[in-house]
């Protein structure tokens, strides 16, 4: 079997993995159910953190009716439903799971949001297209290794007019043991593979394509850690 095949493997495990049993557990997650136990109910806390992040930083500028966003691997609409609320231009919201963007657009009506504004996609990273002022991709990466990562920033930073924003469970060295000894990625997530990245190669992706380092923040609770970064394409 050659890399091109493994990789294809692995990517139809995720797909299969978010449209089965990880979309019980992520849609149970991304939710206020009762129905986690503590370690999803703290991955829960922390990805509010880094949603609420990226909200706060998009609301600085003021300017959200002029936006348009691409959520890459969207979910169930944690981040493009409060962007569709605050009066986004156009959310285009994509996912490799049918479930999580099925999911997406029942949560999106039930709380009444404009659905004009939103545009819904199955597609997986790599086969994403179009042109969007702000590219968007929350803890998708773990599904992929260092280089595939950075692969997917130079992807991403192509499909973006001026802003990238990206996050990801950050390789340290402590994190690095925690994972060997299993505490990272507990449970049954383990089905599908998980890995952290180096901040310095995903920085260095976006700057070859001509996107620098705006901040940089990591969203911390107990089995979440969560690498935070805001890409702007230098003005030249
Ligand atoms: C942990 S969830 C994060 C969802 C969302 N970004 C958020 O922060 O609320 C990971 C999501 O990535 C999607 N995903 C995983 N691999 C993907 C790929 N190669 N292309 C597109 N989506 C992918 C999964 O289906 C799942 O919905």
């Amino acid at each position: 079997m050659s890399i091109q095949d493994l990789k294809q493997a692995e990517k139809l495990e995720v797909k299969s993995y978010f449209n089965g049993m990880g979309f019980d557990r992520w849609n149970r997650i991304y939710s206020d159910s009762d129905d986690v136990n503590n370690v999803q109910r703290n991955i829960r806390i922390g990805h509010q953190k880094t949603v609420d992040d990226v909200l706060s930083w998009i609301k600085e500028e003021n300017n959200i009716e002029t936006i348009s966003f691409c959520d890459a691997g969207c979910g169930v609409g944690s981040l493009s439903i409060p962007l569709a609320k605050m009066g986004a231009k156009s959310i285009y919201a994509s996912d490799i799971s049918a479930a999580m963007i099925t999911e997406t657009q029942q949560r999106a009506k039930a709380e009444d949001v404009n659905m004009k504004l939103l545009t819904f996609n199955t597609s997986d990273l790599e086969s994403l297209e179009g042109s969007f002022h702000t590219v968007i991709c929350l803890d998708v990466f773990i599904h992929y290794p260092q280089e595939a990562a950075e692969e997917m920033v130079r992807h991403l930073c192509n499909l973006s007019e001026q802003r990238l924003i990206v996050s990801f469970a950050p390789y340290t060295p402590f994190l690095a043991i925690l994972k060997k000894i299993g505490q990272l990625f507990p449970g049954p997530s383990k089905t599908t593979r998980a890995y952290t990245l180096k901040e310095k190669g995903i920085i260095s992706a976006a700057n070859a394509c001509g996107f620098h380092l705006i901040r940089s923040k990591l969203n911390k609770a107990p089995f979440y850690f969560s690498q935070l970064i805001e890409f702007k394409k230098r003005i030249t």
